[in-house]
């Protein structure tokens, strides 16, 4: 099978530089959705037609077995796929999806691919209570489709038909090369219309067959941010519901983002205003406060995040307590029953088994072993303005509060590093290294007084 992708349209309402098909709906382009449903259809090829800003569309979604057609200037839906027929099989079936109508499901297409056949014509229509805007299906007295007519050419009587054209049509790639070289642009719109096939095809007796979408939101196009911010709130609220299927509990599914890909075990509880980017896995028993961002992350079994962290490119094992204010940043990788408190910063470090940061520290370029204490305000010094170093703390340190490790720097198991010391040398194992000036007082000193005048 073929796929053809209209995505030439300028998307002049949502008033952006960003090509219409880039701009995100949960984290992902339009046409990625787009891209995503047709190759679950095991396309042997997908045709995507760009125009306005392509070369962009082109450097961020080109990939394997896509084929990219410019279609300049734009002359109608019809046009653009005949800008694609070129590289199409004949004796395949061609699919028409359009880049700007991103919830298309496999399902539903696999459904129309299966009412065309591989010789019938079949088209994607819903009925709609408001249909303004859309081509209307005119049938004929024994209910068969006849043609599609587009508003702006319609009459008042062919207005009143609630069934319209999603655009989304199955053909066989043949038909549609003799049909698209017929189509002329004699209409309202001066445009070669895609859907003047149906009444060639029609013509030519080829059967035209209806399918509907499971949801008539797989068909919803966007062309404005509030088309766009809607759809996302369909697409959320499905990826919420999918959730809570699979037993998660969401403290309320309408305050939940999920860009990318969650995936959870059994009894995982989030509570409100989180966003899951990228590819997130909690275990099972995890619990997730409220408003954390967490990307690219996997959370062990029994692990706690409390609210307000964000963690980035992060292993976190079981059993561990994360914030709340804390930040880890990629690399970092946590053992099982680490504590990360609150305005805690760990970045591309390793921290073993029961290691604990509670408060107000900075962990980078660390190898933290095992049962390891660090104070609050705790930094390791890792960057000396043009490199980065290392800083290696042993098992069973403790670490005094305001602490500054000048990495390269290592601290030897069991030792214990005094409050307010400035690390610029090994420590040795087991013993208390302080580098801290010797406290002192004086007797009989007396505070300053204010001068009379
Ligand atoms: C089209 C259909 C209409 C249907 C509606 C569904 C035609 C003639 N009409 O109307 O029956 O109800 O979609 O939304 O097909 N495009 C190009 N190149 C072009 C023109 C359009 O790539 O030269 C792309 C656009 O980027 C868009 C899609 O085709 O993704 C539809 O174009 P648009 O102008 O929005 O079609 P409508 O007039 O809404
Ligand atoms: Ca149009």
């Amino acid at each position: 099978m073929e796929v053809v992708i209209l995505a030439a349209g300028q998307g002049k309402r949502m008033r952006s530089v960003l090509p219409k098909v880039l701009q995100p709906l949960a984290g992902q382009p339009l046409l990625a959705h787009v891209l995503a449903s047709a190759r679950a259809l095991q396309a042997s090829r997908i045709c995507v037609v760009y125009g306005h800003g392509g070369e962009a569309v082109r450097t961020r979604l080109d990939g394997p077995g896509i084929v990219w057609v410019e279609q300049h200037p734009q002359l109608g839906t019809g046009h653009a796929v005949q800008q694609a027929l070129p590289h199409l099989a004949d004796g395949e079936q061609a699919l028409v999806l359009y880049g700007d109508v991103p919830l298309i499901g496999a399902d539903t297409l696999g459904r129309l691919i299966a009412a065309a056949g591989g010789e019938r014509l079949a088209l994607l229509t819903v009925e709609l209570e408001d249909p303004t805007g859309y081509g209307r299906i005119l049938r004929d007295a024994s209910g068969r489709v006849a043609r599609i007519v587009e508003e702006k050419d319609a009459s008042a009587d062919e207005r009143r038909v609630r069934e319209v054209n999603t655009g989304i049509l199955a053909a066989p790639v043949a038909r549609l090369r003799e049909w698209l070289a017929q189509v002329g642009n004699d209409n309202a719109q001066g445009e070669y219309y895609l859907t003047d096939v149906i009444g060639l095809a029609v013509a030519a007796g080829v059967e035209v067959v209806t399918v509907a979408p499971d949801s008539v939101a797989e068909t919803l196009g966007v062309n404005s941010k509030p088309q766009l911010a809607a759809l996302e709130r369909i697409y959320q609220s499905s990826i919420a519901a999918r959730l809570m299927e699979a037993g998660v509990t969401l403290i309320d599914p309408a305050r939940l983002d999920v860009r990318g890909e969650l995936s959870c075990g059994r009894d995982v509880e989030i509570d409100v205003n989180c966003v899951f980017e990228g590819r997130v896995v909690l275990d099972d028993g995890v619990k997730i406060g409220a408003n954390c961002v967490l990307r690219d992350v996997s959370v062990g079994a029994g692990s706690k995040v409390a609210p307000f962290s964000h963690l980035d490119s992060t292993s976190i094992g079981a059993e561990c307590v994360i914030g709340p204010f804390a930040r880890t940043r990629p690399g970092t990788v946590l053992g099982n029953g680490v504590h990360v408190g609150n305005f805690v910063e760990i970045k591309n470090s390793k921290v073993a088994d029961q290691s604990k940061a509670n408060h107000l520290a900075y962990v980078g370029d660390a190898d933290v072993g095992a049962r390891v204490n660090i104070g609050a305000g705790t930094i390791t010094c890792n960057y000396d303005g043009a490199n980065k170093y290392r800083t290696e703390i042993g098992d069973d340190v403790f670490i005094g509060s305001d602490t500054q490790l000048v990495a390269p720097v290592k601290v030897g198991r069991g030792a214990t590093l005094g409050a307010g010391t400035t690390l610029t040398h090994d420590a040795p194992p087991d013993q208390l290294t302080v580098s801290r000036a010797r406290q002192r007082s004086i007797p009989g000193w007396e505070r300053p007084v204010k001068k009379k005048t």
